[in-house]
């Protein structure tokens, strides 16, 4: 059997890596690799780590590119992929926007679509944006629903998926998170081997559309008076390349004692600086889903979120971006150790570490 794996930004290429080496390593499927190429840098970063060279680079990336341009190369070249390969199933992850041009694509050729990661659900069609609607039109057009947890594959029966269809098989992320966190791990680079780790590291990330603009303005604005109050924290912020992050980033937390603001990490130093970290901040998805895991207690400067698992385990806390209710809710972190006790428990609602195994497993039964 031909199974066609697309993928093109940075979270889907880790949640990814773990399923093209199972693929990979089953004689009974012929694997291809196709990135869209949606991230650039970000993207390749995670395929060195993962020795993952594919077979197929639509290179459609561009700085500031629209939804719609990002939209229409990604299913011009995925259409000449999917012909060339002539693949029986097209795999792809998440909600981006590779993802829904990906089962598109494979849609307008009568090709079955593996979702892996689905039944994420907000329920606001505009947070996040544009992934919650990039998600449900995903589902549509779906044959094998891969869901992470329980509470995904109940949002799919609600919308009356078959549950033939749906297996639950744990997140991939944890897959690829169980490989990268070592006891002793040494960074390569600077500053990161020169903090003081006993010091209060606050890890922060943050990209997500609906902050851009002011809720964005909050979130690092929170954080520069964060540190100034509190002279025990050191902030690292690895920035996400888009330059409407990066130069509100540079506007409150450049040049400050104790801020970090640092080029995006790789996954294996990104993952051991979670490990290191005494708080994480952050609006991103993968994040949300890695710091349970790793015992970290997780602020989630977001409106919504379609990840309730850290929240409902209590590891997570969404607060929105209220600029004092984020200052408030870290202090609280910082100063009471039976609120940071309560939240620093390494749990594991997303996933054992398996998910792609049962993935390929299913795959097998499935089509073979
Ligand atoms: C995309 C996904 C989002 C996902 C995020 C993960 C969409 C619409 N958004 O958001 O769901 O959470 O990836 O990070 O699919 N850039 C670079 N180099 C890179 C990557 C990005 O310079 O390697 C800059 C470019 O200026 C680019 C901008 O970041 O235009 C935004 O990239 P884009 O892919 O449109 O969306 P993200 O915000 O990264
Ligand atoms: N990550 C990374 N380097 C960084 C920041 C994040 O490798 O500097 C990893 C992180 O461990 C997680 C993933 O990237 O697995 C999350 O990606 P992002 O926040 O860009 O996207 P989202 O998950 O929000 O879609």
């Amino acid at each position: 059997m031909k199974v066609l794996t697309v993928f093109g930004t940075r979270p889907e290429a880790i949640k990814m890596a773990p399923i093209v080496k199972e693929l990979e390593k089953n004689s009974n499927i012929e694997s291809r690799v196709c990135v869209t190429g949606q991230h650039r840098e970000i993207l390749d970063q995670v395929l060195e780590v993962f020795d993952i060279k594919p077979d197929f680079d639509l290179d459609i990336f561009k700085p500031g590119q629209s939804l719609s341009q990002i939209t229409t190369k990604a299913l011009l070249g995925m259409e000449k992929v999917i012909e060339e390969f002539r693949p029986d199933l097209l795999l792809i992850q998440g909600d981006t926007t590779t993802v829904f041009t990906g089962a598109l694509a494979a849609f307008y050729h009568k090709i079955p679509v593996g979702h892996v990661e689905a039944g994420l659900r907000s329920e606001n069609i505009y947070s996040p944006y544009p992934e919650e609607a990039n998600r449900k039109l995903t589902s549509v057009i779906t044959s094998l629903h891969f869901a992470p947890t329980e509470i995904a594959k109940e949002n799919l029966l609600q919308e009356g998926y078959n549950p033939a269809d749906i297996y639950v098989t744990g997140n991939t992320v944890i897959d690829a998170l169980k490989y990268t966190v070592k006891d002793k791990y040494i960074f390569d680079k600077s500053p990161l081997d020169s903090i003081q780790y006993n010091n209060k590291v606050i890890l922060l990330t943050s990209h997500r559309r609906e902050n851009w603009g002011e809720p964005m303005e909050r979130i690092f604005s929170a954080m520069k008076k964060i540190v100034e109050m509190r002279p025990e924290v050191e902030l690292i912020f690895p920035v996400h390349p888009n330059p409407k992050v990066r130069t509100v980033a540079d506007k409150y937390l450049k040049g400050m004692d104790r801020v970090h603001l640092i080029e995006p990490l790789s996954y294996e130093p990104f993952c051991n600086l979670m490990a290191k970290s005494h708080i994480v901040v952050t609006d991103s998805g993968g994040v949300q889903e890695e710091a349970p895991t790793l015992g970290k207690p997780v602020l989630v400067v977001r409106e919504e979120t379609e990840r309730p698992e850290g929240i409902e385990a209590g590891t997570a806390k969404l607060l929105g971006t209220d600029e004092a209710v984020i200052i408030e809710e870290v202090l609280r972190l910082l100063d009471d150790e039976n609120s940071y006790k309560s939240m620093a428990n390494a749990v594991n609602p997303y996933g054992d570490g398996y998910a792609s195994k049962r993935i390929v497993e299913i795959i097998c039964n499935r089509f073979l």
